[in-house]
């Protein structure tokens, strides 16, 4: 996509990028972190329970305490996603970076310390820190990244965030095996363990640059700026950049910012927004995390006997498919993919609903495999990706910020929905638990097919023009009413998972159309 433009990457851009998206891998690490070590913690709830009151624990509790540790990650995962602006914008990319690692020292000592002073609340507490320091990350890392890379390679580089997510998913999975750190002594270790890269960042991001367009627009130090910025292309012409940059702002700062409420009052973005919000729920309805939390609980229902390998194939499928996606979304329409993905995962939940069921016949436990592997990979083709690209293709500069905004709540609220009730709702509907994620993804591919446009190459302009050529929402049942605010809570009663959760508020800083197509 970048043919003649002259080669621009040197060895400090990507020491730099590398050391940044640490934050990537950190968000991946603490999703899939929890995920083995299931067995582990609720014995050790029970023993804190026994120590304290002289009885065993009751299972409901026990559950209680196990997917609130899960879940509450996406509780202090959206305060973080929300405060990612106003640090960026105070401190600096670079510097926020800095002290949020702080939170993950916390969060660690928090976790690594829960044994030894026998308290549950201790991996509760940590799990909300690292959430917090997660939905920063999630926020800052994109941004840095869009904001270093050269122009024509926005694109490319902005791909890293997410191969970091996944990426670290994998290795929390392997981490996570019995013989390293998911054993009955270690896990603790295991959970704690995100405090390394933790503090290998914070030696090192002293030597990354602050991000010149912090530098240029908001602090208006055009010197440092075109400093970092000599250092980063390592040519001493950097005024193409720094014209760049300041057009952007300038264009920026002439379409008027638009808040949230307003978003949901003007017709013009009522339709958008509601498809951005679907589209989030549609990526965590999806069922997609409760995999990722709790993949090792379900292989072991379905009667796999090395459960936790059936996991970490689940991570490299994961990691596979991602590449692979990063090829077709930049070549398949946004929408075609979103329901390509919807459709396989459907199939997919009601194959695995099959293996579950049948988990008495020995061979059907490869069924189980199978369907979580191509639940994963269908994930990564459409669900996965698509509904963060489709937020910033739908929204201008202008409602941009506060679109983001909104989608990284509803990401982060149904997130925590399918994070908190999994374990609930495995035990109320046993094998057909994943009928319901079904039901969910079908009812998101026939809102995808009558609703969402294809965005993929075309204008702001021309999509606004396709909405109000619609304008009267009849075709199908699916009414697009007069939302407010409160939609955001009250209309759609799933959940989703945070996955690939990323530029939440990010983007409001970086022009970065995650697609750069021709
Ligand atoms: C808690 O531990 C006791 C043995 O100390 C065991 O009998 C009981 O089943 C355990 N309860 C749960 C919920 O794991």
């Amino acid at each position: 996509m970048d043919g003649q433009k002259k080669q621009q990457v040197t060895c400090y851009l990507v020491f730099s990028v590398s050391i940044v998206v640490i934050g990537s891998l950190q968000f991946g690490y603490n999703t899939g972190v929890i995920n083995a070590p299931e067995q582990k913690l609720r014995a050790f709830f029970n023993s804190t329970w026994v120590g304290r009151y002289g009885q065993p624990i009751s299972p409901g509790v026990c559950t209680l305490i196990w997917s609130l540790s899960v879940a509450i990650f996406s509780v202090g995962g959206m305060a973080g996603s929300f405060s990612v602006g106003v640090m960026a914008n105070t401190f600096g990319r670079r510097n926020s970076m800095l002290i949020i690692n702080v939170l993950a020292l916390i969060g660690a000592v928090l976790m690594g310390l829960s044994t030894l002073c026998a308290s549950f609340e201790m991996v509760i507490a940590g799990r909300l820190v690292i959430g917090l320091f997660c939905g920063l990350c999630t926020g800052l890392t994109p941004m840095y990244v869009g904001e270093v890379a050269p122009t024509a390679l926005r694109g490319a580089f902005g791909t890293l965030h997410q191969l970091g997510v996944v990426v670290g998913i994998l290795i929390a999975q392997i981490f996570g095996l019995e013989a390293l750190l998911g054993s009955e002594m270690l896990w603790p270790v295991l959970l704690s363990l995100t405090a390394i890269p933790a503090l290998i960042q914070t030696l090192l991001l002293p030597f990354c640059p602050e991000s010149p367009r912090f530098l240029l627009i908001n602090r208006n130090q055009e010197e440092l700026a075109r400093k970092a910025l000599v250092r980063l292309r390592g040519c001493e012409d950097v005024s193409e950049d720094m014209q760049e940059m300041k057009e952007e702002s300038m264009k920026m700062a002439m379409e008027k910012k638009v808040t949230i409420p307003e978003l949901f009052r003007s017709p013009l973005y009522r339709q958008p927004i509601v498809i951005a919000i679907m589209l989030q729920l549609s990526q965590q309805l999806s069922g997609i995390n409760a995999v990722f939390y709790y993949s090792t609980g379900i292989f072991e229902s379905a009667g796999v006997t090395k459960p936790i390998y059936a996991t970490i194939g689940a991570g490299v499928v994961n990691t596979v498919f991602t590449v692979v996606s990063l090829f077709l979304v930049e070549r398949a329409g946004r929408r075609t993919l979103h329901l390509l993905g919807l459709a396989g995962m459907a199939v997919s939940a009601l194959l695995l609903t099959i293996a579950l069921l049948l988990k008495d016949i020995a061979s059907l436990s490869y069924l189980s495999i199978v369907a979580v592997f191509a639940f994963v990979a269908m994930f990564e083709m459409g669900p996965g990706p698509i509904p963060w690209f489709i937020v910033a293709e739908l929204f201008s500069q202008g409602p941009r910020p506060a679109a983001m905004a909104v989608a990284g709540c509803s990401n982060w609220t149904s997130n925590f929905l399918v994070g908190i009730s999994f374990p609930k709702l495995v035990e109320w509907c046993g094998p057909y638990v994943f009928i319901i994620f079904m039901i969910f993804l079908i009812i998101f591919f026939v809102f995808t097919f009558f609703r969402v446009p294809e965005t993929k190459g075309r204008t702001f302009e021309d999509i606004a023009r396709g909405f109000s050529g619609s304008a009267n929402p009849a075709s199908l049942g699916q009414p697009l009413p007069q939302q407010d605010e409160s939609t955001l809570s009250a209309s759609p009663t799933k959940e989703k998972v945070p996955l690939e959760n990323v530029p939440a508020e990010d983007m409001t800083e970086t022009p970065q159309k995650p697609s750069s197509n021709t």
